[in-house]
């Protein structure tokens, strides 16, 4: 395995065209983002069009420090624009309009479709006349709860059009989830389908969508209208599989209309909305380590530009490239770097609403090959799954057409990093291990293809504008080799702006603990060539096959039930998910801990956050390590989850007999 030390250079052919095509390029490149950003950006705005102009005294305004006064970051101030304009009048303009925008390939193999440019812009106008005859106006919030397919899309960008603030919600969380998200947004729209296969599963969408709209009239919030796509009666359900399920959806009168009933006959034109550069563009809820999700918002221009931006130069994006990211349109992922910043650079991508696995286990290979994919963007999580199977699953197929293969979610892993480049890429493509956060709105440390040597498992540096920084426990800035907390010192165009309805705990969760700075949550290690290496969180929070939440958060739905007097979760590292839930319970006496308690207390996690976060292991614990002011120990428990009895110090103990109780009462399976 590679050590530290060992670096890849960027192969010749990818560096040749590159748009960046030498480390000393990025370097110069970089340094002017940081010494001239409104000239850096400045350039970079020019390609887009602004209704009413940049005003260059006021390009870019920030205040980091809450000593100093609140917190605020402003790009581009008094310049309106709109997005849509941007990714699809514009793109048309420039002759693009009879450009591919979208292969949708879907679930079953014998389902695809696709869409140009010109046809996109006609469906989303379409789409946003509809919102706007139901009384949607700007600023309004409207809530998405989509599989991968193209009307998603459709609806995000129709919301743009007329100002309409989006805030999907990954089609994998629960009724409960989802609601309580409607319900702090104070959405009054919802968008869904009747339902999607994913592989062999079944997800009734619309009824998810029925339950979680009840839930909100009983907290006194009415969604009024939801749209609903008819999707299963065009698509191959898995064979041997029950097809029509759309027979089923329960359609309320007055308040839920069929998309196909209203969109078809709207008019394909509307006039967009032109709004301010720092007005809301949409809301993302991530979790927060106190367990109430926190709505991550974004604003218009900055966003742009960083999307644009990113996209383009990580993923060395020409005109003619076919790109594909996995990553569903639910997470930021998807909305950067699915839609966001492919139209912004009139790109022609893969949208994909199935699994790695279904029919076969070389799915995500046979894409690539069929639409002669050149970026392909995944996660940790899904290549440790993939490099399980045998290497004929991969070689049987042509993936000569890729040049740069992207990495996102969490830290990756060097043996995986080394079969991505060896086995997919053929050792001539590039890898760009990305670090980013649905904070930060697009990627924030990364290897350039062309540009950077790489390091199997580094985010490497910074991008364009983007002042990364390590701070010791007291604040202070560590310079050269060393590790420490990873903070950022400016913020870059595409940064949140604030926490919707929030802006005190967008303060003190990100800025309070090292003034001047933003605090990522994450640790990182700079080694002796300057390269950053993400560590993983610093706080109480989890990373599930990609997917952050806290264990604030699983233990209070835990603690639901009324058996668990407490209950404390901490991460086991997993071979495929790279960590895992495990969950320890100590029971209130009116129910006995046995398997009966674990399914239940598995199914209340499934139901009320969704079936990503449920846990691998949940042992007894008739006592937690906790120190004598009543704190949880975390430290310990993790050692007990991984079964290594090296606990270090444990004098700060209430009782330390615990300990060995605990370690007594791992299961065999654990
Ligand atoms: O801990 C870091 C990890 O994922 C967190 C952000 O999660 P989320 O907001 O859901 O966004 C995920 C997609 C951008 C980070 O705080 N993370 C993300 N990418 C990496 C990573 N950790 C290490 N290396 C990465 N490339």
């Amino acid at each position: 395995m590679p050590s530290e030390k060992t670096v890849y250079l960027p192969d010749k052919n990818v560096a040749k065209n590159a748009h960046i095509s030498s480390f000393a390029q990025y370097k110069e490149m970089y340094q002017q983002s940081i010494d001239n950003p409104e000239e850096f950006w400045g350039e970079i705005a020019k390609q887009f069009h602004w209704e009413n102009p940049i005003n260059y005294d006021k390009f870019f305004t920030f205040n980091f420090d809450v000593c100093k006064g609140p917190i605020y970051t402003k790009w581009l101030d008094g310049a309106t624009t709109n997005i849509s304009y941007n990714l699809l009048d514009r793109n048309i303009r420039n002759g693009h309009g009879d450009k591919i925008a979208f292969y949708w390939e879907g679930n079953h193999p014998d389902d695809y479709s696709r869409l140009t440019y010109k046809k996109l812009l006609e469906e989303v106008c379409r789409f946003a006349n509809v919102l706007k005859s139901k009384g949607i106006k700007r600023g309004d919030r409207v809530a998405i709860y989509m599989p991968m397919i193209l009307e998603s899309v459709i609806a995000i960008l129709a919301c743009t059009r007329i100002g309409a603030v989006h805030s999907l919600v990954f089609a994998g969380f629960s009724a409960d989830s989802f609601s309580e998200r409607i319900i702090d947004c104070q959405a009054r729209a919802l968008i869904t389908a009747d339902g999607v296969w994913r592989g062999e599963k079944y997800l009734a969408l619309k009824s998810i969508c029925d339950q979680a709209m009840d839930k909100c009239a009983k907290n006194g919030h009415n969604v009024e209208v939801c749209f609903v796509v008819s999707h299963l009666e065009r698509v191959t359900a898995p064979s041997g599989v029950q097809s029509n399920q759309s027979n089923k959806t329960p359609m309320q009168d007055g308040r839920d209309i069929w998309w196909h009933d209203v969109v078809p006959q709207a008019s394909t034109s509307c006039y967009p909305e032109w709004m301010q550069s720092e007005d809301p563009l949409f809301m993302l809820y991530t979790s927060g380590s106190t367990g109430k999700p926190k709505g991550v918002l974004h604003t218009t221009g900055g966003y742009l530009l960083y999307a644009a931006t990113t996209f383009k130069y990580v993923f060395d994006y020409k005109p003619n490239d076919v790109y594909w990211c996995t990553a569903d349109i639910g997470w930021i992922t998807g909305h950067t770097y699915v839609v966001y910043g492919p139209l912004a650079n009139a790109a022609t991508s893969v949208l994909y609403e199935g699994t790695p696995f279904y029919p076969q286990n070389d799915r995500f290979w046979g894409v690539v090959e069929k639409y002669k994919v050149n970026q392909f963007y995944t996660a940790p999580t899904a290549i440790r799954a993939l490099m399980k199977f045998e290497d004929s699953l991969v070689t049987r197929h042509d993936l000569s057409s890729l040049r740069v293969l992207g990495s996102v979610g969490e830290p990756i892993n060097p043996e995986a990093w080394m079969w991505y480049y060896k086995l997919v890429g053929g050792e001539k493509c590039s890898i760009v291990d990305t670090f980013w956060q649905t904070e930060t709105g697009g990627h924030v440390l990364t290897p350039l293809p062309g540009a950077t040597p790489m390091k199997p498992g580094a985010a490497s540096f910074p991008f364009f504008g983007v002042q990364p920084v390590l701070l010791d426990e007291s604040g202070k800035e560590i310079q050269g080799e060393g590790e420490g907390y990873l903070v950022f010192s400016r913020p870059w165009p595409g940064m949140m702006r604030s926490l919707y309805n929030n802006h005190d705990r967008y303060e003190t969760t990100y800025f309070s603990k090292f003034p001047g700075y933003y605090c990522t949550g994450d640790g990182a290690r700079r080694d002796a060539d300057g390269y950053l290496w993400v560590t993983g969180r610093v706080d109480d929070m989890l990373n599930v096959s990609g997917h952050l939440m806290s264990t604030a958060e699983v233990e209070s739905v835990l603690t639901e039930h009324r058996g668990v007097s407490e209950a404390a979760v901490v991460a086991k590292p997993h071979p495929v998910k790279g960590e895992c839930l495990y969950c320890f319970i100590t029971t209130n006496g009116q129910v006995e801990f046995n398997a009966q308690l674990v399914t239940e207390l598995k199914k209340i996690v499934r139901e009320r956050i969704g079936p990503f976060a449920q846990p691998d292991v949940i042992q007894s614990a008739p006592g937690l390590p906790k120190t004598r002011s009543g704190k949880i120990m975390r430290r310990i428990l993790r050692k007990i989850a991984l079964n290594d009895r090296d606990i270090g110090d444990i004098s700060s103990l209430a009782d330390s007999s615990v300990v060995d109780q605990l370690f007594a009462n791992r299961p065999i399976s654990a």
